[in-house]
């Protein structure tokens, strides 16, 4: 990747700043089951934090944060962003406007944009809807890793037609994630669990080349035989574990196994629990969390239901570095070129 431009590169004094945020995060609607006190709740949002008061350092006119709730199809006051509106006042200790107005000329000197996918512009990188964004604002800065692998208006069209910048997050994110691909101190050990093989098959597959190990678990190992993946597990870098009878958790035999190997490394990278710990299936992921916080390695850890998994059994912050994305941290550590961070460049 060539070099991302950073906050240092930017001038946004007696500036309007757009700030692409990460919004999404649980609200409490019906058919959002995450509890709304979650990880990412708390990362996503104060990851806001270090950006706005650089920017409220260095002299910014205005700074408008804008940035989506799951997906909605159309305007819907179940994801308005007016929600968090209290919470990012209490976590940014700053007095914040909501809007939903983008004909109007905004004078205020934060404001909070409504939900960006409430306009079909959004996820179809509308060169238009990018327009409208851009007249409001005069510099761009994404704050947004866990959106950088989505194609969408706010961004990649969005700051092609301003000056950009990466956020003080986004660019931790980003060096502490090459740093595991360029230069981790070994053993380097990666644990991926959860589910949906089909998004984490590119990531084996790519971490197998660079780490000492990959330890699989969780629901991914029933997909692999269903989908009869034979290739990954062949790999000697790569192992499976077994699973309880219940198929709900990974077992005794494959969670020693799994400790020992843990034990040794010096880097860590984790996504994805070992079990359906929702259910209750929870000594696979509680052993690799202790086995990792009992290591001395570096150690990184991401994915919302992982973090929501730690940040219930108070281990969250014992963790080295907390990614904020889920599927964005997949597919950079995947070795793919995320559209949101080549925007940047
Ligand atoms: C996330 O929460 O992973 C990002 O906000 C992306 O959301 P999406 O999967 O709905 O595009």
């Amino acid at each position: 990747m060539e070099l991302m431009r950073v906050l240092g590169d930017l001038d946004v004094s007696g500036k309007r700043v757009f700030v692409r945020a990460d919004l999404d995060v649980p609200v409490g609607t019906t058919n959002d089951k995450r509890p709304t006190t979650n990880a990412e709740q708390v990362t996503r949002l104060t990851n806001l934090r270090p950006t706005v008061d650089w920017l409220v350092q260095h002299g910014a006119k205005q700074i408008i944060i804008a940035g989506h709730i799951d997906r909605p199809q159309k305007p819907d006051p179940a994801f308005s962003t007016e929600q968090i509106k209290e919470r990012l006042e209490a976590i940014l200790s700053r007095s914040v406007i909501f809007t939903g107005n983008f004909d109007r000329e905004i004078l205020e000197d934060l404001v909070l944009l409504e939900n960006l996918r409430f306009w079909p512009g959004e996820t179809k990188n509308d060169p238009e809807f990018a327009k409208q964004l851009a007249s409001l604002a005069d510099v761009y800065v994404n704050e947004a890793f866990g959106n950088s692998h989505r194609n969408h208006a706010s961004m990649v069209a969005l700051p092609s037609l301003l000056p950009h910048a990466a956020g003080v997050h986004l660019e931790e994110e980003v060096k502490t994630l090459s740093g595991l691909l360029l230069a981790p101190k070994r053993l380097f050990v990666a644990i991926v669990g959860g589910a949906k093989i089909e998004t984490k098959e590119p990531l084996i597959e790519h971490l197998a080349k660079i780490a000492d190990y990959v330890l699989v678990g969780g629901e991914l190992v029933r997909e692999l035989t269903v989908n009869g993946l034979q290739q990954l597990t062949d790999n000697s870098k790569v192992m499976v574990a077994t699973l309880t009878a219940d198929t709900k958790d990974i077992d005794e035999v494959s969670i020693e196994k799994f400790k020992a190997i843990i034990s040794g490394a010096r880097t860590i990278v984790w996504n994805g629990p070992m079990g359906v710990f929702e259910e209750g299936f929870e000594a696979g992921t509680l052993a690799v969390a202790e086995a990792i916080l009992a290591s001395r390695a570096y150690t990184v850890v991401g994915g919302g239901e992982t973090t929501q998994f730690l940040a219930a059994k108070n281990l969250l912050s014992h963790f080295s570095f907390v990614s904020s994305g889920g599927g964005a941290m997949l597919a950079f550590l995947a070795g793919k070129t995320l559209p949101g961070l080549a925007a940047l460049e």
